[in-house]
């Protein structure tokens, strides 16, 4: 019997890809870059599986590619790059890769950002590089210190609420605004709980944990930063267009905040970006999950996501599972 067919849009490191050519035919898309439209929709065409990456843009016309495909295990625990209502429609489940790794990378990227901007680690490191530096001196590039300061987490998931534990054990207030209120969070962690605009207006550090969604698309735009404090820091790691990169130039320019810590940007990467001519925020090329464990982590349950709906099984992680009744053997 013909094994079923796995493509893989690019190459991923660890467990995952061994793990799928012991029971798969497996194709890895052959280059180390952003695979091109055409050679998606040939891979996706020829696969029962497809495990893609967040930079594919899997739409109605690639989904549609392949009436024989089964499932789409995307390499990430954001989905947006998805057309999840379409995949319902055609009854493919989708699935992600929300592990504990994951949470934790992005929540130690989170506080790494906001460290070196607050401290100005890029400017300092610049300083030290280009010979700047003459000699010690007490106005020298000084920054915010983090003790007893207010951290204001947009989005109480488990990235933000990890982004608390550290943030509670470097003796910050915390605040947070979410969709639904979380009392034991507030009381583990003597939180409170904010509405946008108030979290806006008191916090020092404002972090940004929503998923991309129509309701979170540019939630921080030009009235939400001319809400913040002059002194406030902005950290983005969620995804780019959940900020106005227009309104947050023109902030950071005219000095309406007093920096940010960014992983995540609207159109990815973009070389012109006038983001990269200031100096008061620092940039990061979406690395927050970037750690060994974590794309080990997120390697294999991509595969054990494609392996478990192959099988007739449930997936481990699945954003659709309304379509799993007809995937799944009882
Ligand atoms: C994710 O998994 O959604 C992250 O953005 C990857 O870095």
């Amino acid at each position: 019997m013909l094994k079923p067919k796995v493509f893989i849009t690019r190459n991923i490191p660890g467990s995952a890809i061994p793990l799928l050519k012991k029971q798969f035919q497996v194709k890895v898309y052959p280059k180390d870059q952003f695979i091109p439209r055409t050679e998606l929709i040939k891979g996706v065409n020829w696969c029962d599986a497809l495990l893609c990456l967040l930079t594919d843009k899997i739409d109605k016309e690639i989904i549609g590619a392949n009436p024989r495909l089964k499932v789409i295990s995307n390499y990430a625990v954001g989905y947006d790059n998805i057309d999840v209502a379409y995949a319902t429609r055609k009854g493919i489940p989708v699935c992600n890769t929300p592990s504990q790794q994951v949470v934790e990378a992005v929540a130690e990227h989170t506080f790494a950002l906001m460290l070196a901007v607050t401290k100005r680690l890029h400017e300092d490191e610049e300083y030290v590089r280009e010979h700047f530096w003459k000699s010690w001196a007490p106005n020298l590039l000084l920054g915010m210190q983090i003790l007893g300061k207010t951290l204001g987490i947009v989005g109480l998931g488990k990235i933000g609420s990890g982004v608390a534990r550290r943030a509670a054990c470097m003796g910050m207030k915390v605040i947070y605004s979410d969709v639904n209120r979380n009392l034991p969070f507030e009381r583990q962690f003597k939180a409170k709980y904010r509405s946008l605009s108030q979290l806006l207006k008191t916090a020092d550090v404002v972090t940004l944990h929503v998923p991309l969604l129509k309701s979170t698309y540019h939630l921080i735009s030009f009235k939400q930063l001319k809400m913040m404090k002059k002194t406030a820091y902005l950290i983005n790691t969620s995804r780019g267009s959940v900020v106005n990169e227009q309104a947050l130039t023109k902030a950071l320019k005219h000095h309406w905040i007093a920096g940010a810590g960014l992983d995540v940007y609207e159109s990815e990467p973009d070389k012109n970006h006038p983001l990269h001519k200031l100096k008061n925020c620092i940039l990061t090329p979406h690395t927050a999950s970037a750690t060994v464990e974590a794309r080990e982590q997120m390697g294999k349950d991509a595969a054990e996501n494609i392996i478990a709906v192959l099988q007739g099984r449930k997936p481990k992680k699945v954003v659709n599972s309304e379509v799993l009744c007809c995937v799944i053997q009882a």
